[in-house]
């Protein structure tokens, strides 16, 4: 299949290649467009995402083998959380490695075996190593990871378990972005990042699967943001699905950042055309704290044309919602993911209707771990413990 992206900023049409995904006039990643707009159809028997949506998909075909059954992932109501039973949490922390980034990463391995290539390899933080190495693993491919100099050892250990090649680098995260594409270029490794337009397409399902999973597109989605790669592909499904007729509307979007690092809220509030690259803080949100965001610009225009909205959440409001979906819906997930409830608590009476938190990565992905209640934690012997259990319930 002969892909062309598109810019959605300025409309030029890019010739698409896996290093050759960027706008040479707006230097914002460029998305596949579809010259055909004819109605799609829904293939309701298919159990794989992929395979159900394939006609909204830019590969030729699925191949089953490549898949490790990602997606199809539960929309769970948060009923204790909002007692008009209008909230929703979609659950990508049930992906086969614990995060979102496996929709992208399938449709990427596709990719790679359709243009002949034997390396995949990917500039990531955390999440995105882990999907892409294991993918490549499924798919006989090679795997290059490389990590910012002190990316958290948890993502690192879990993705060497796949033995692929790890260069852990000192420097600049955004020209170590650039520089992947023309390394890639020069080695024949495909560097699907963060925005890479495969990897978008392959977001877009979590939207078809919303809309069937609710029976429509619900009000507000809620939906942590670093280079705007995953709300892009959310934002291109709802469109796609609108296109073809099957929902009325597009969600409101909210997206959030951390606000140590916030450089797409703070281009927002100041109606600035351009996101600047910021000075990052100190954040325990690693993965949702990218001082240069690559898909700034055009983050900024689609939400300013949604009439969405962009927020930051502090360190300690986004440990706290991890908490309350913890104690009270039993769903954990990484501080980053809890950034979409930290928002929609603070949200809530300004945007009310049928909201979905994007659940992005499981908690057990994070580089640090909740805090205990010390009252509720012992250690004893097994003498002691007839006791305790005295102490505590007589
Ligand atoms: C758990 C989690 N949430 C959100 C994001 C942000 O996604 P994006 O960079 O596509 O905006 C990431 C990115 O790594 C992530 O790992
Ligand atoms: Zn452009």
């Amino acid at each position: 299949m002969n892909l062309k992206l598109k810019c959605y900023l300025c409309g030029t049409e890019i010739n698409y290649s896996p290093s050759r995904i960027f706008c040479p006039r707006c230097l914002q990643p460029g998305l596949v467009s579809y010259s055909d707009l004819k109605i799609k159809t829904i293939k309701e028997n298919f159990s794989l995402s992929l395979e159900k949506f394939l006609e909204f998909l830019p590969l030729d075909k699925v191949r089953p083998e490549l898949s490790l059954a990602e997606g199809q992932t539960p929309l769970l109501p948060l009923n204790k959380l909002d007692k008009n039973n209008l909230l929703y949490g979609k659950l990508e922390i049930s992906n086969p490695t614990l995060s979102f980034k496996d929709r992208g990463s399938v449709v990427v391995t596709h990719k790679a075996l359709e243009l002949g290539l034997k390396r995949v390899g990917t500039v990531s933080t955390g999440n995105m190593a882990s999907s892409t190495v294991a993918y490549a693993a499924r798919a006989g491919l090679e795997a290059i990871l490389l990590f910012k100099k002190g990316s958290s050892a948890g993502a690192i250990n879990y993705s060497a378990a796949f033995d692929p090649l790890i260069i852990e680098i000192e420097g600049d995260y955004g020209q170590l972005f650039y520089q992947s594409y023309e390394l890639g270029d020069k080695y024949g490794i495909y560097f699907a990042n963060s925005v890479d337009p495969l990897r978008i397409e392959g977001y877009k399902l979590t939207s078809f699967e919303i809309c069937c999973q609710l029976g429509q597109a619900p009000e507000f989605v809620y939906v942590p943001v670093s280079s705007g790669g995953h709300l892009i592909g959310l934002y291109k499904g709802f469109m796609e699905f609108k296109q073809a007729g099957l929902i009325k509307a597009l969600p409101v979007f909210i997206g959030v950042q951390a606000k140590a690092c916030p450089p797409i809220v703070k281009a927002f509030e100041e109606d600035k055309e351009k996101v600047s690259k910021i000075e990052p803080g100190e954040t325990i949100a690693h993965s949702i704290s990218n001082p240069s965001p690559p898909a700034g610009n055009l983050i900024l225009k689609l939400i300013r044309k949604n009439q969405g909205f962009l927020t930051s959440v502090s360190d300690q409001e986004m440990l706290e919602a991890q908490k309350l979906l913890a104690t009270t819906e039993g769903i954990f997930v990484q501080p980053e993911s809890a950034a979409s409830l930290a928002a929609y608590l603070k949200l809530k009476d300004r945007f009310t209707g049928i909201s979905v938190l994007i659940l992005t990565g499981h908690g057990l992905k994070a580089s640090e771990q909740p805090s205990r209640d010390q009252k509720r934690h012992y250690q004893v012997t097994l003498n002691e413990l007839p006791e305790i259990f005295k102490q505590i319930y007589e």
